[in-house]
């Protein structure tokens, strides 16, 4: 060949690769506002509601689709756990209704384990709390509609120092699908100084070689801001350190998560952690906010108590249909805060679009006096001559058919109000 040609087969190579690629990627990229050029939209409505660092690398499983919603162990039971806790529970979320409303993860957290491997080398359940072992409990799980999660660790031990999974990758995942398990926790202690980002990846492509779904939560505590890469990673990542059952916990919680909420979409989602909701250590009204804020966030809805016990405040929060719906809505686009006044900001507007032209608005004072917050319309993103019906969804009723420009409400110290906004479309108030 000549040089001449040898040139030309390069370039035409070269051309080839180029549209392969930029095809390949712009099949990736999704736009979750696409729908959003309507003019009831102000032309600031998708820098308010930024989603473009969603989606360039999905993780493609197929899972949380919309954010994962179930129960999980350690913020009330911590290292207490045994079979049948996890199976009460079970039979507790069917029979008070939340397994039907979407609370479908039963998920043991640390401790199910024995501090060693066998001789096999193989995790092995704890005999004397976990006697009947996993898959035992996970067709058991399985045969009330209900789905079985896990938990290990991407370091040599786990956080109460039980075996980790690091370089047992492949073992640990196969052992997990040939229990049943549908979900693993993937926590960060003892990790031998070796980042996240190579850590996490290993037990991805076990989990994928297992031939089963199982849906893979990524708990490094956003020590290397996971929502940066862990979209290729996994289908949730923890972006803040552990949540306490108090309000000074919760709220630094819900902030911290907050500056994340462009990267989350289906498939993958920022996690502020799981529930405390009906644990005790904050007031009605702070667990509704608490509640609110986790749903509009789309955060993970996982419910941290006994649901063994719920009083009826803790079940009326927790199976909230108009609320779930909220977290559940196919857009998947995580809603933000989006304006603040008073003092240190603590008179809050939160807010997301939601499928449909319509809008998530939570109004949350945080200050420590009861608060008239008002929603702009220009913070939400609409034009200021639109209509809009504000339904309330603690009160379950339309509170006002027509709000134009701005809407207000005395809001109870630490509560939170939340609304679906459904704006009147163009044609519809011209009329
Ligand atoms: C870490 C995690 C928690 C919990 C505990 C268990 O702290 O972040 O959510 O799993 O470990 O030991």
């Amino acid at each position: 060949m000549t040089k001449q040609k040898i040139r030309n087969a390069l370039l035409v190579h070269l051309v080839i690769l180029f549209f392969f690629s930029t095809s390949v990627v712009s099949a990736r990229v999704v736009s979750l506002l696409q729908n959003y050029g309507n003019p009831i939209f102000r032309s600031n409505f998708h820098s308010i509601y930024d989603t473009s660092k969603y989606g360039v690398f999905q993780l493609s499983n197929g899972l949380g689709k919309t954010p994962q919603m179930g129960w999980n162990s350690w913020n009330f039971f911590a290292c207490n756990i045994n079979e049948m806790v996890i199976k009460e529970t079970a039979d507790a979320l069917v029979s008070t209704g939340l397994a039907d409303l979407g609370y479908v993860y039963v998920n043991i957290d640390d401790c199910w384990s024995s501090v060693t491997r066998n001789l096999k080398g193989q995790l092995v359940p704890d005999h004397k709390t976990f006697p009947s072992g996993i898959k035992a409990l996970a067709d058991y799980v399985h045969g009330k509609g209900l789905k079985l999660g896990i938990y290990s660790d991407a370091g040599v031990f786990t956080c109460q120092v039980r075996p980790g999974s690091i370089f047992h990758e492949t073992d640990d995942a196969d052992l997990f699908a040939s229990w049943g398990v549908d979900y693993l926790k993937y926590d960060n202690c003892y990790n031998l100084g070796i980042p996240p980002k190579e850590r996490y990846p290993p037990m991805r492509d076990a989990l994928n070689a297992t031939g089963q779904k199982i849906f893979y939560s990524l708990c490094e505590w956003g020590v290397e801001d996971p929502a940066l890469w862990a979209d290729k990673v996994g289908n949730s990542w923890r972006t803040t350190g552990d949540i306490n059952d108090s309000w000074a916990s919760m709220t630094t919680i819900a902030d911290l998560n907050d500056k994340w909420a462009a990267y989350a979409g289906p498939g993958g989602w920022n996690d502020p952690d799981m529930l405390e909701v009906g644990n005790g250590g904050m007031t009605y009204q702070e667990y509704r906010a608490h509640f609110s804020i986790w749903a509009l966030a789309k955060a993970p809805l996982l419910i941290g108590c006994d649901v063994r016990n719920l009083t009826a405040e803790t079940l009326e929060i927790l199976s909230n249909k108009e609320v779930i719906a909220i977290n559940q809505d196919s857009l998947g686009v995580q809603g933000r805060k989006v304006q603040v006044s008073g003092a240190d900001g603590c008179r809050q507007v939160w807010a997301g679009p939601l499928s449909g032209n319509r809008l998530a608005v939570a109004l949350w004072n945080r200050c420590s006096k009861v608060a008239t917050i008002t929603a702009s319309w220009e913070a939400l993103g609409l034009e200021s001559g639109v209509h809009v019906s504000v339904r309330d969804l603690w009160q379950h009723k339309v509170v006002t058919g027509d709000a134009v420009s701005s809407f207000s409400a005395r809001v109870d110290i630490h509560d939170c109000q939340l609304y679906i906004f459904a704006p009147f479309t163009v044609s519809h108030s011209v009329e």
